[in-house]
């Protein structure tokens, strides 16, 4: 075992947004999820603010800003609209995601190859009024290379390629992508940037993800908020803590 650093727990509650617009009105309130998943350990919120507005919505972007205390981290895409509330709410954090209407979640990293100066424009801007800017990006060497030409001072790694290789059973494909992610964490670190991973997360895939040293923190939201509907949200949360920590402990050397 080698030192690593701790491993962050960031919670995702755009679901409990989800399961509260299925019927209009207030309940389940993602606020109140918050704040539970802060009680049970999260070190910070996660929030995706979507063009659609099918989960989360600008007050609930707004109410989590002022009622939770942990970094908020506004997930988004690099539109002018979205830069713009990004703006007034002042997250934390603003983690740059593709978004396309028809996708049911984000299904892709973003490609800040392709849309270099899109992406180095949003970065300087939110930048600018003292948010820290996270690219979300597969783990490709050139992206993650264009994450750090263009002034991001983290990359978060797309897990999903990983996590459904695994669920189906492809194990040739999820060990190719598990290496993928290792590389280019490493990678990533060389270069100076902070390294976040996320998308797909389970408790076994947690745990095995904390061995990589690189990565300081984990987005994790769907399989939380199924999983609180058996267990409840607290019960899901400690749960997720323990297996991130034994993976901690497993860290091997680079
Ligand atoms: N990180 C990013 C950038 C995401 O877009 C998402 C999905 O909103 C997540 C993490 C969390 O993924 P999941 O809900 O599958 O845990």
């Amino acid at each position: 075992m080698t030192h690593a650093p701790y491993l962050r727990l960031g919670v995702n509650i755009d679901h409990v947004a989800t399961i509260r617009n299925a019927r209009g009105g207030r309940h389940p309130d993602p606020v109140r999820a918050a704040k539970l998943a802060v009680a049970a350990g999260a070190d910070g919120i996660t929030a995706h603010l979507r063009e659609d507005r099918r989960h989360i919505r600008d007050e609930d972007m707004a109410r989590l800003k002022a009622e939770i205390d942990k970094p908020l981290n506004f997930e988004m895409a690099a539109t002018e609209d979205m830069i713009a509330i990004a703006l007034r709410t002042r997250p934390h954090a603003a983690c740059l995601v593709p978004e396309r209407r028809v996708e049911r979640t984000t299904e892709g990293g973003l490609d800040v190859v392709g849309q270099r100066s899109l992406i180095e424009n949003a970065t300087k801007t939110l930048a600018g009024a003292g948010i820290r800017v996270s690219l979300f990006i597969a783990a490709d060497r050139d992206q993650v290379e264009a994450a750090h030409a263009v002034g991001a001072p983290v990359i978060e790694l797309h897990t999903g390629a990983w996590c459904d290789a695994l669920a189906a059973g492809e194990d040739d494909v999820a060990a190719r992508e598990f290496e993928r992610i290792r590389i280019a964490a490493a990678f990533a670190r060389i270069l100076g940037l902070e390294v976040h991973a996320g998308h797909g997360l389970d408790f076994a895939t947690a745990e095995t993800i904390a061995t990589l040293p690189e990565i300081v923190e984990l987005n994790i939201g769907h399989f939380l908020i199924g999983e609180a509907v058996f267990e409840g949200l607290d019960n899901a949360i400690r749960t997720m803590r323990a297996a991130m920590d034994r993976g901690r402990q497993n860290v091997k050397a680079a």
